[in-house]
């Protein structure tokens, strides 16, 4: 246990394969509701809040990705889960990343949606730091409806979505943009993530290009890609169902190697 660590606060659906839901930011574990019904009855679903998020604590300082990851397999070990599937949204899936890199024998399957592998270039690193002096100050709104024009094009989870992410504590706010920005680049390591792994991403994802999804299905050895067609950067939001879909097979092969482990 280090200083810096955190108990996450979680919910839980389902039996079977652990597969654990990180979400994105500055959003919490709320934003995978709608896969719930859809995927409960096929493994034992563990929806986390982040560090500084949702019910979860709020430390003050840099939450770095590899900090994040670390609050990830303390909850495995309070649960006494020795493997999992890790499911990443945007900076959950750098996290799941950052994860993958240090404790790659507690994985067993990888879904990353709506993210990428690169880390900031000198300029986004710069305007992230300038927005968490913003939100210091003035507090998380502008950055909330800045974002908001970007996320999707479906006024539909609009929102819901404002209303998820204006929950978020200014500090945790904080405290994830610098994390994001200080972030290495993972690209060079996916070729050592030799698990099973898909890749989902909207055809229209305004925060994140598609190409870096591609680039992550080529590089991941064991990876297959889904483009979900019309949907931005929120699709579990936009098209649960397609999702769902897309992840099927991902818990369908752990389920099969977590037999075939248990038999050995
Ligand atoms: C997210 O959805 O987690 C963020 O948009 C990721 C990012 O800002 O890089």
């Amino acid at each position: 246990m280090t200083l810096n660590s955190v108990e996450l606060y979680h919910e839980e659906f389902g039996q079977g394969t652990p597969v654990i839901f990180l979400h994105g930011f500055p959003f919490d574990h709320t934003l995978w509701q709608p896969l719930v019904p859809l995927l409960q009855k096929e493994a034992r679903l563990l929806l986390p809040d982040l560090r500084g998020a949702g019910q979860s604590p709020v430390p003050e300082g840099v939450y770095s990705m590899r900090d994040m990851a670390e609050d990830v397999v303390r909850l495995m070990d309070r649960l006494g889960i020795e493997k999992a599937v890790l499911v990443g949204h945007s900076m959950g899936g750098y996290i799941s990343l950052a994860f993958a890199h240090a404790y790659l024998s507690r994985l067993s399957g990888l879904a990353l949606v709506s993210t990428q592998s690169a880390a900031d270039l000198s300029e986004k690193r710069q305007s992230r730091l300038k927005s968490a002096a913003s939100v210091k100050r003035y507090g998380i709104k502008k950055l909330v409806e800045g974002m908001l024009l970007k996320l999707t094009t479906r006024e539909a989870v609009i929102p819901g979505l404002r209303t998820m992410m204006m929950r978020s504590a200014p500090v945790a706010v904080v405290g994830a943009l610098k994390g994001m920005a200080e972030r290495a680049d993972m690209t060079d390591a996916l070729a050592q993530i030799a698990v099973p792994s898909v890749v989902i991403a909207g055809t229209d994802d305004q925060i994140i290009p598609l190409e870096q999804a591609r680039t992550m299905a080529q590089l991941l050895p064991m990876s297959w890609g889904v483009e979900i067609a019309g949907t931005g950067h929120v699709p579990m939001l936009e098209e649960p169902q397609q999702v769902a879909e897309a992840l099927r097979p991902l818990l369908q092969r752990a389920a099969q190697n977590h037999k075939a482990e248990k038999a050995d």
